[in-house]
């Protein structure tokens, strides 16, 4: 073959990979200028640039938002129906339970307006506008006001956003909300301005057999056979604007929302998913890598491990715990499981050996432009690596054994009150008292159980000691020197004689609240320990983020450069929970020698992986009979089976949860909830061949609100495409 031809060859090559595009969680302000929209529509896509999303009119990005804390959720319907996964509503389904109300077993349908359940503290926002600040940043550079180390700090960015907001249209409205956030390690920066709504209430939610079908053995696998939906409510004031809780609320009369579609979908067929990926890290180097696996990932695997042990065999024996840490153990337990995964895949992918190799072409590409700055920067990072694993490595020792453990004492109010006793500042006094009295039952709350909180401080406390070695926090002295190194008699201590242990010991406290009193307190001098334990690594990590900024930064500028000049492929930033769009194909693959996975699953898996005797595997007695009687309406494939879950190339991470897949005419086909075990390695460095975006099919979800919750007061809600 002459040279001509294998030029030509490896040309169309590269430009058919860039039209399948795969990889990219792409920023939808800057499809303009990286092009994307053109290579879109070359793989598939049959809307025009301003459908998806127009600055300045309603586009599909209008029905999409971000669900509570770190979800996605789109409407379905005028008047603000919110469509996300069982696994992010998990927690207001939780909230909303008790042994009475089971609604985590047995699921809930509202079947008026009436019955909506209302759910404090939950909130869906949508992204008002989006405007590029990178010019203002350069600038201030330039004219000497900052120095680039500066613009990369948050105190920075943080100032600039509250500058900017102020000179906005926006200032003072409620329920608005900005953020400032760097892209590409600061070579680009964005402000946010998001409308934020805080009624949100509970509409549906299948029962979890249903939406957690798998449970915790299928979690990050495929192939899967979850529906994993639930069904909320944006509300507002009668005008449409954001308002706290009130009867007088009604449903939000949203000006886009998403069109279903019931027709499927093949493989290769195109399909794209907006959402708000949380995380990711795809430009470390090798040693980064190395960081996140041992410094990251393992603590967090061992203490978590400890957490969830006792958490299983508590819940297992007692229903009312059960009901009380089904959310806390899921949630544990599912970047648990992502750790060990991902530690996994990214040995069996060979990413160490991929990022050497990367390193070596970027040394190469640095001495042929020639740019200094390039050739040294690898090094410049390594250097710090050392130490800054050490550090990463007991903040996540810290951080994890601080989330495990739920009871704490509130150190800082506790000694307010001290003084104010001392000054004789009565007012002080009395409000401080109300003030613990309130934390008191927070921390004792509903879904609290202070044995099996005693219990987990058992297993996880030695743990840390052994992890941290030298470096753990000094209250382990008191176990040393006041317990003998016995750890059960400290924590037994801990959990029924401190002040915050039981009602009547801060009664106790709260009557006569003395210096003395605190000083010998285990609670007090166990959370004054921890917290200052945090607050330093804290600030010794910040330092060394500081140091790395600059090095990262052109690193990242570097790369992209690389990939640009070299393979003509813009380069999409790290995920930062803002609003993003992935563009692919549904999409089998293939996880190992001799195996293949179709790219989509049915009801009869369901079936077949039934398991009366496993509670994450039990089908219930109504699904069987509808699958029985093949009662599947208008749901069903041509074939007359029930879809179930199906997956695509799409590039999504945590986050994204509760994302709509849409086909290419923008109609909602599936809901993405989980990513495939083959492929954690994604969040580090994305594999074309291997990572899948998994999502529940549009299809079986309307067939389970429809048949099984008997809801058609939301079907008939919805705009369906047959
Ligand atoms: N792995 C899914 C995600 O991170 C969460 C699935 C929740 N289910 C569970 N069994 N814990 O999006």
């Amino acid at each position: 073959m002459n040279k001509l031809k294998l030029n030509l060859i490896a040309l169309s090559l590269l430009f058919a990979g860039a039209a399948q595009a795969d990889e990219g969680m792409w920023l939808m302000q800057m499809m303009q200028e990286q092009n994307s929209i053109e290579l879109m529509q070359k793989a598939g896509l049959e809307l025009a640039a301003d459908e998806l999303y127009s600055p300045s009119g309603v586009s599909l990005k209008d029905a999409v938002g971000i669900f509570g804390g770190g979800c996605t959720g789109e409407i379905v319907s005028a008047n603000g129906l919110i469509f996300t996964n069982h696994h992010c509503g998990y927690e207001s389904i939780q909230q909303h339970s008790s042994v009475e109300h089971d609604y985590l077993t047995d699921g809930f349908w509202a079947m008026s307006l009436e019955e909506e359940l209302p759910c404090p503290g939950l909130t869906f926002k949508f992204i008002d506008k989006i405007v590029d600040v990178t010019d203002i940043v350069n600038q201030r550079i330039a004219e000497g006001l900052i120095t680039e180390g500066e613009s990369l700090t948050y105190e920075f960015q943080d100032k600039l956003r509250k500058e900017l907001y102020q000179q906005s249209e926006y200032n003072g409205r409620r329920g608005i909300e900005t953020e400032l956030l760097p892209f590409y390690a600061g070579n680009k920066f964005y402000m946010f301005y998001i409308k934020s709504y805080d009624d949100i209430r509970m509409v549906a939610a299948p029962p979890s057999s249903i939406g957690k079908f798998g449970g915790e053995t299928d979690n990050w696998m495929w192939p899967r056979h979850t529906c994993d939906f639930s069904v909320f409510r944006v509300y507002a004031d009668a005008e449409g604007n954001p308002a706290e809780y009130s009867e007088d609320n009604v449903p939000l009369h949203t000006p886009k929302h998403l069109t279903i579609s019931l027709g499927g979908y093949e493989e290769g067929d195109y399909a794209m998913i907006m959402g708000f990926p949380g995380s990711t890290s795809r430009y470390l180097t090798r040693s980064e890598v190395e960081m996140v696996m041992n410094s990251e990932n393992e603590p967090r695997i061992a203490i978590r491990d400890a957490r969830l042990n006792v958490l299983r065999e508590a819940m297992a024996a007692s229903d009312k715990v059960r009901i009380q840490y089904a959310s806390k153990f899921a949630q544990s337990s599912n970047y648990w499981k992502n750790a060990i995964g991902m530690n996994k895949a990214l040995i069996d992918n060979k990413v160490l050996e991929q990022k050497t190799a990367q390193e070596e072409a970027f040394a190469r590409y640095a001495a042929e432009v020639g740019n200094e700055a390039y050739a040294k920067v690898v090094g410049e990072i390594d250097a710090q690596v050392g130490e800054a694993s050490e550090l990463t490595y007991l903040w996540t020792c810290a951080v994890e054994t601080f989330v495990a453990i739920e009871f704490r004492s509130p150190a800082q109010y506790m000694s307010e009150l001290v003084k104010a006793k001392e000054e004789g500042n009565e007012d002080a006094v009395e409000s401080l008292k109300a003030q613990l009295d309130v934390i008191y039952d927070d921390i004792h709350n509903k879904d609290y159980d202070h044995q099996v909180d005693c219990q987990v401080a058992r297993a996880v406390l030695p743990l840390y000691a052994k992890l941290a070695g030298e470096s753990r926090p000094d209250f382990y002295d008191i176990v040393a020197n006041d317990y003998n190194g016995d750890y059960d008699r400290f924590v037994n201590d801990l959990y029924s004689k401190s002040i915050f242990s039981s009602r009547e010991n801060l009664a106790k406290f709260l009557k006569k609240p003395t210096e003395k009193a605190l000083k010998k307190d285990l609670g007090y001098r166990v959370s004054m320990s921890m917290t200052d334990n945090l607050i330093s690594l804290g600030e010794s990590k910040q330092r060394m983020e500081q140091v790395l900024a600059i090095p990262h930064k052109t690193y990242i500028r570097g790369l992209c450069e690389m990939k640009q000049e070299r393979q003509n492929i813009p380069s999409a930033p790290d995920a930062n929970f803002t609003l993003r769009l992935t563009y692919g194909n549904v999409k089998s693959y293939d996880p190992r020698d001799a195996v293949h996975y179709d790219y989509y699953t049915t009801l009869d898996g369901v079936m077949q992986k039934e398991d009366a005797h496993n509670p994450e595997f039990v089908v219930p007695e109504k699904l069987k009979q509808l699958y029985e009687a093949k009662d599947y309406g208008q749901y069903a494939m041509p074939d007359g089976r029930m879809p179930a879950a199906f997956i695509t190339t799409n590039d999504i991470t945590g986050g994204n949860s509760g994302s709509p897949v849409l086909d290419s005419r923008g109609r909602l086909i599936g809901l993405a909830f989980d990513g495939n075990w083959e492929s954690l390695s994604g969040d580090l460095n994305f594999d074309n061949s291997l990572q899948r975006c998994i999502a529940v099919d549009i299809r079986y979800v309307l067939f389970i609100i429809d048949k099984l919750g008997g809801c058609h007061r939301l079907i008939d809600e919805l705009t369906i495409d047959n």
